[in-house]
Parts: C-alpha cells; sequence; structure tokens
C-alpha cells in the first residue's frame, strides 16, 4: 500500500518531541514490512535538507484575501522512505516551530491549513496515495478537506485516513472566522463537527472526519474516552469507539541505545555495564557536579517543561527530596514557571538540583547513559519515549501508572526479581514521594539492583510490532473505503 505520513515535525529534520521521533521511525518500519511510504512535512529554518531539488514549483492555496503558492521540496529518501517538504518562507522560515517563549504564533491556523492543503495538492501531482496518515492538530485538518472541499476530487476517491493522537491537550483552537478565513465551508461550524465551546476545533474535526482513529497506548485510547482526559472531545471519541484503538509507540534503537549510541562517551550492554559508570561520571561533569559523591543515586529528568509532565508534584516534594542521598539533574525548557522552579531549586542545593534550561539532544542521550533512575511523573501520558529508552540504558524509571507509563512500566518486586520500574497511582505529592524513596531504598541493594537493571535493558519495543498493527489498521480502512456506503460495524466484524 503506498501510505503518504503528513505531520508537523520528524527526526532528523525537525523536532520539539516524540511526534518526530515517531515519524523519524515508525515509516522506515512500515517500509520494512513492504509498504510505500512518503512523508510530508513543513520546511522549517531548522530544517536541514543536503541536497535539496524542487520537485513541485507552485500550489495555490486559497484564503479569503488572497492565494499563496507553496512548493515542495524532496530530501531525497532514508531508507526506502520518500520525504517531501512544503516550503512557504513567510510561515515556516521562523526560529520556532510552532511559536516562540512568548507563546504560539498566532498565524497558526493559516500556517497548519496550508500545510494540509499543499499535500493533498503536491500528492496529485507526487501520487496519490492509497492512504494519509495524518499526526496531532497540525495535520487534522486534511481529513477535513478530503470529505468535504475535495470530496468529488477523482484524485482520491478510494483514498483512507488514519489520525494518530500523540496529545489530546493541544487541539488547535481558533475563532469561528478562522472558517471564511480558511476558505472552508461555514457548516463546518457545528456541534457535530468542528464547533466546540464557540470556537473551531481542528483536533475535532479529524475525529469527526478520518476512517480510523489512533493513540499511541492502549491505556491512553481508553483513558481519552473518559471526561478525566478526554479534554472536552470524549464524548466524540466514544460516539466512534469501534473505530478508535491504541497502538503503543516503538524506539528505535539505532538512536536509542547503549551500545549504539553516538552521543555518550563510552558505550555498554547487559553483559558489560562498566561503561555505564563512566557516562554517570560524564554526566555529572556536564552538569558542572565533579566534586559530588559518584555513590549517590543520580536520578535524571528529560522533559517539555509543561503542565503535562507533572512538574506541581515535583514542586511540593523537592525540598524533601532535597534531605535524601541523591542528586536530581533536569534538561528542559518550556513553561517559565518550570524553569524558573529548577533554577532556583539549583541555587537552593546546589550539591543535589542541577538544571540546564535547553533543548539539547545530545545532553538528553547522556543522561539516558548516565543516570541511574529517570522520573517521569506525568498528569498524563500517551505514550512517553523517554521511559522506554530509559528501560535500554538500564536506567530505572519511575513513573505515574497513566497511559503509555503505565503500559510500559512493570512494578519492581524484590522478592520475585520481576519488574522494570517503579510506579504511582495517585497523583498528589506525597504518593510521588514515597515512591522516590521506595526506589532510593532499592538502589542501596547493589544486587538485587542490577537484576532490576538488567530486567528492563532486556526488553524489546523495538517498532516490528507497533508497525504491523498499523498495517492491520491500514487493511480496515481500505475495506472500509471499498465498501462505500456500508456500514463501518460491517467491515470490523
Ligand atoms: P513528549 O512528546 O510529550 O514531549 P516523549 O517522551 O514522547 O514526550 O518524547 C520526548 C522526546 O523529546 C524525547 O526524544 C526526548 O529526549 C526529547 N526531549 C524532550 N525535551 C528535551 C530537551 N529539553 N532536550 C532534548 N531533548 C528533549
Ligand atoms: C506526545 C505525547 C507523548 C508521546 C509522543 C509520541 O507528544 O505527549 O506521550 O510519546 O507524543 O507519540
Amino acid at each position: 500500500m503506498h501510505i503518504a505520513f503528513v505531520a508537523s515535525e520528524g527526526v532528523p529534520f525537525s523536532k520539539t518531541g516524540g511526534l518526530a521521533d515517531v515519524v523519524g521511525a515508525l515509516p522506515r518500519a512500515l517500509a520494512g514490512l513492504g509498504h510505500q511510504v512518503s512523508v510530508y512535512l513543513p520546511r522549517y529554518r531548522q530544517t536541514k535538507l543536503s541536497d535539496p531539488a524542487t520537485v513541485v514549483r507552485s500550489i495555490t492555496v486559497p484564503f479569503d484575501d488572497k492565494y499563496r503558492f507553496a512548493s515542495v521540496v524532496t530530501g531525497g529518501s532514508v531508507a526506502g522512505v520518500k520525504f517531501y517538504f512544503v516550503e512557504y518562507p513567510a510561515f515556516f522560515d521562523r526560529d520556532g516551530l510552532y511559536g516562540t517563549s512568548a507563546g504560539d504564533y498566532p498565524d497558526n491556523a493559516e500556517r497548519f491549513a496550508l500545510f494540509s492543503r499543499s499535500v493533498l495538492e503536491a500528492s496529485k501531482i507526487l501520487g496519490a496515495p492509497n492512504l494519509f496518515h495524518c499526526h496531532d492538530w497540525q495535520s487534522a485538518l486534511l481529513p477535513v478537506l478530503l470529505r468535504t472541499v475535495y470530496s468529488e476530487d477523482p484524485a482520491f476517491q478510494e483514498t483512507g485516513t488514519v489520525f494518530t493522537i500523540h496529545n489530546m491537550g493541544y487541539q488547535g483552537l481558533f475563532p469561528p472566522d478562522t472558517l471564511p478565513l480558511l476558505m472552508l465551508p461555514w457548516d463546518l461550524f457545528t456541534i457535530s463537527k468542528m464547533e466546540f465551546f464557540g470556537q473551531v476545533n481542528f483536533l475535532k474535526g479529524a475525529l469527526v472526519y478520518s476512517d480510523f482513529v489512533t493513540t499511541v497506548s492502549k491505556k491512553y485510547s481508553q483513558e481519552i474516552q473518559t471526561a478525566e482526559y478526554g479534554f472536552g472531545l470524549e464524548g466524540v471519541l466514544r460516539d466512534r469507539a469501534a473505530t478508535v484503538t491504541g497502538i503503543l509507540n516503538g524506539v528505535d534503537y539505532e538512536e536509542w541505545s547503549p551500545q549504539a549510541d553516538k552521543f555518550i562517551t563510552a558505550k555498554y550492554s547487559p553483559q558489560d555495564l562498566s561503561g555505564k559508570a563512566k557516562c554517570k561520571k560524564d554526566l555529572l561533569a556536564a552538569f558542572g557536579m565533579t566534586s559530588a559523591d559518584f555513590k549517590l543515586p543520580l536520578i535524571g529528568i528529560v522533559s517539555r517543561f509543561a503542565a503535562q509532565k507533572g512538574f506541581d508534584l515535583i514542586a511540593q516534594i523537592m525540598d524533601r527530596l532535597a534531605r535524601e542521598e541523591m542528586i536530581v539533574v533536569a534538561l528542559g525548557a518550556g513553561d517559565k514557571t518550570y524553569e524558573e522552579m529548577f533554577l532556583r531549586l539549583n541555587k537552593q542545593f546546589p550539591n543535589k538540583i542541577a538544571v540546564k534550561v535547553a533543548y539539547d539532544n545530545a545532553l538528553a542521550h547522556k543522561i539516558e547513559a548516565g543516570a541511574d533512575m529517570f522520573l517521569m511523573p506525568s498528569r498524563y501520558e500517551p505514550c512517553g519515549l523517554n521511559q522506554i529508552y530509559s528501560l535500554k540504558y538500564g536506567t530505572v524509571p519511575i513513573v505515574r501508572a497513566t497511559g503509555g507509563l503505565d503500559d510500559t512500566i512493570e512494578p519492581w518486586d524484590p522478592r520475585t526479581g520481576r519488574g522494570t520500574g517503579f510506579k504511582f497511582s495517585e497523583y498528589n505529592g506525597e504518593s510521588l514521594l514515597l515512591t522516590v524513596k521506595e526506589a532510593l531504598q532499592a538502589f542501596r541493594d547493589q544486587t538485587s539492583w542490577q537484576a532490576l537493571v538488567r530486567n528492563g535493558m532486556s526488553k524489546d519495543f523495538s517498532w516490528n510490532a507497533s508497525a504491523r498493527e498499523y498495517g492491520k489498521v491500514y487493511e480496515k480502512v481500505k475495506q472500509i473505503r471499498a465498501a462505500g456506503q456500508a456500514t463501518v460495524e460491517k467491515v470490523l466484524v
């Protein structure tokens, strides 16, 4: 099948979070299963292309005041996957992908509408796929366009759509006049389509119009059908529950494993862990903690600093945690409140808590390798990749039992020697503190700790199994489209 991925970021061309890791790796795994895969991304300032060539010179994108003209460049093929970039410098040649520290760009609706329309138009020239696989609100207009203004286009009569939710917390909410601005029909502004509490909701549009909706773990696919995690869209998902499923993200172990990692100071494996100690020293040095006691357990954090990630719980317990025998190193950027919180804690406890406010891929790898434990107390987590990376690096995850964190981490039981990490359920500081203390206590018994470390390292979350699951979803969509007016249920039995 020819699958076209449509997303706002993808490794190695652009990245702010885990979506980019998925878009960088899943297409390759699908190509390995025999699918023809192309990937469409915006061409940002940070997108580095070694040999760009324009493949579509001019695409007309209508806006209410004027037409805009985008082009498409190719970045060549990576492992059998073709990469295409929508070029429109006025929208994408900017410092950030979605905004600056002051907030989102005010023209994000126009930017990503232009992107989605350009992909549809370009694909008619470059080869219409059997299926568009779109990701998150930035490409959510594509399934809406396909089933509304493009519904009579002969190029797309059999084209299916799969939409993957990587995060329900970001929906693409814009004022009502966005619809006429983007030349979209007014009748989309109803509660059964894109209207959401007086605003236009891009994500909702995709949830209504896509043939199949997936999200990135089983647990999260259930959670988002409840009021606690659905961000107001739980009803929309429940209504179409037969075509909603969860497929766990995989990991690209060529990028993220201590045997292959090009950013770490010493490679290591489950058979020979000696390199991990060198990585720990190197990590402490990277944070300027050269005089720190090397024997103390080292807790790492790599994260977007966002409310989703549970930093309010960390704020509640840090004073007490700093009294324990341990060190915390944190890498992150985003919400000013949390940047300032970590900088303040570093001033208060310079030998215990260090922070680097930045986006730094090399340092993220060094933390995975050099830390003893990895902390991820998220309020919600669709999948989470860092805890899965941590397992492979023998860095024991401490997580809250939500979404993908719950699906990937098994609680350590010293009596049976089974389990891969530490989990707590209640979203409060006390539960987090108790669980971190439990991990610190377990660290004291180095013999059983080594067993725990090796349990994690032996887990395999490579993409193969999940890519096959996506393959099955694509097949179902093909049947749904071929059935035309036949009911979805008929296809699904
Ligand atoms: P999310 O997508 O919600 O941010 P994930 O755990 O799925 O969470 O993925 C986060 C990805 O982004 C990981 O690859 C992680 O290493 C990377 N990352 C997050 N923050 C930073 C940072 N400050 N510097 C470098 N890499 C980061
Ligand atoms: C999102 C989620 C994260 C997930 C990633 C990739 O950003 O917050 O949990 O791992 O997307 O699917």
